[in-house]
């Protein structure tokens, strides 16, 4: 097993690869089952997908979606939930029905979040489990927000955000005191678990942690490195985030 590499000439070749992909599984399987991301780095594969929507008439009326992470003490109106980003990207402009739609919540008590985060992965294995998930890697290397010391069976949980991972997404706060200390993001198992995986990063400042996930040891420090172990899996990088490969 090894990760496919895909170095792409700009950021719009890697994000038009993804969303055909995507297209294509959605035409060969009207009920697909997508997970998705958010962050800055998928925002172009979302808008290549409503384009496919508008133009080339690509629905989404019986697929159905999983997100990977929501942040926790927040509104869900806050600009910033994944719950406001991905309808501002993605839902608000296809034609996907809002049942089919699975983010978590931002306020789940600490009583019911067991119940809770079980119930998020029985809703995935009901609807048939994950034909193509996207993901992004934080500098952490997390994928979903499965920070260092993640093990590669875990499940979805609530999770303390890194500090790392918090200063990142401290300007898009305000400051750092604004940014959630936790999230509920689905399990390094859930993730494992999905038949198709696309990873995007772009940067340089992705370089160090993309070369970390694909040549370093598979480790619970890193938890994209766990990727190495899944049958089919690709890496859609630029140049910059491939500069240390
Ligand atoms: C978001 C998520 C995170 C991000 C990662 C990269 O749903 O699960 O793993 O993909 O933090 O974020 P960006 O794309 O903003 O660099």
């Amino acid at each position: 097993m090894s990760i496919t590499l895909h170095i792409h000439a700009t950021r719009e070749t890697a994000n038009k690869k993804v969303a055909r992909e995507i297209a294509e599984l959605i035409r060969a399987k009207p009920h697909a089952v997508l997970g998705l991301a958010t962050g800055s780095t998928p925002i172009g594969v979302y808008q290549e997908l409503v384009r496919l929507h508008h133009q080339e008439g690509l629905s989404f009326r019986q697929v159905c979606t999983f997100n990977l992470d929501e942040y926790q003490g927040i509104d869900l109106s806050h600009p910033e939930s994944y719950w406001n980003f991905m309808h501002r990207h993605l839902f608000d402009h296809i034609d996907i029905p809002a049942a089919n739609i699975h983010i978590p919540g931002t306020r789940v008590p600490s009583l019911e979040l067991a119940d809770y985060c079980k119930h998020y992965e029985e809703l995935i294995t009901v609807h048939g489990g994950i034909d193509y998930q996207i993901l992004g890697i934080g500098r952490t290397g997390h994928i979903g927000f499965n920070e260092p010391g993640s093990p590669p069976d875990c499940r979805t949980r609530r999770i303390l955000l890194d500090q790392l991972t918090r200063e990142d997404a401290a300007p898009a706060f305000g400051d750092l005191d604004h940014v959630p200390t936790h999230a509920i993001t689905m399990g390094c198992g859930t993730i494992m678990e999905a038949r198709h995986i696309a990873l995007l990063a772009f940067g340089t400042a992705k370089a160090a942690i993309v070369r970390k996930a694909l040549r370093g040891p598979v480790s619970s420090q890193v938890s994209a490195s766990y990727l190495q172990n899944h049958e089919h899996t690709s890496f859609h990088l630029d140049h910059e985030s491939a500069s240390l490969l």
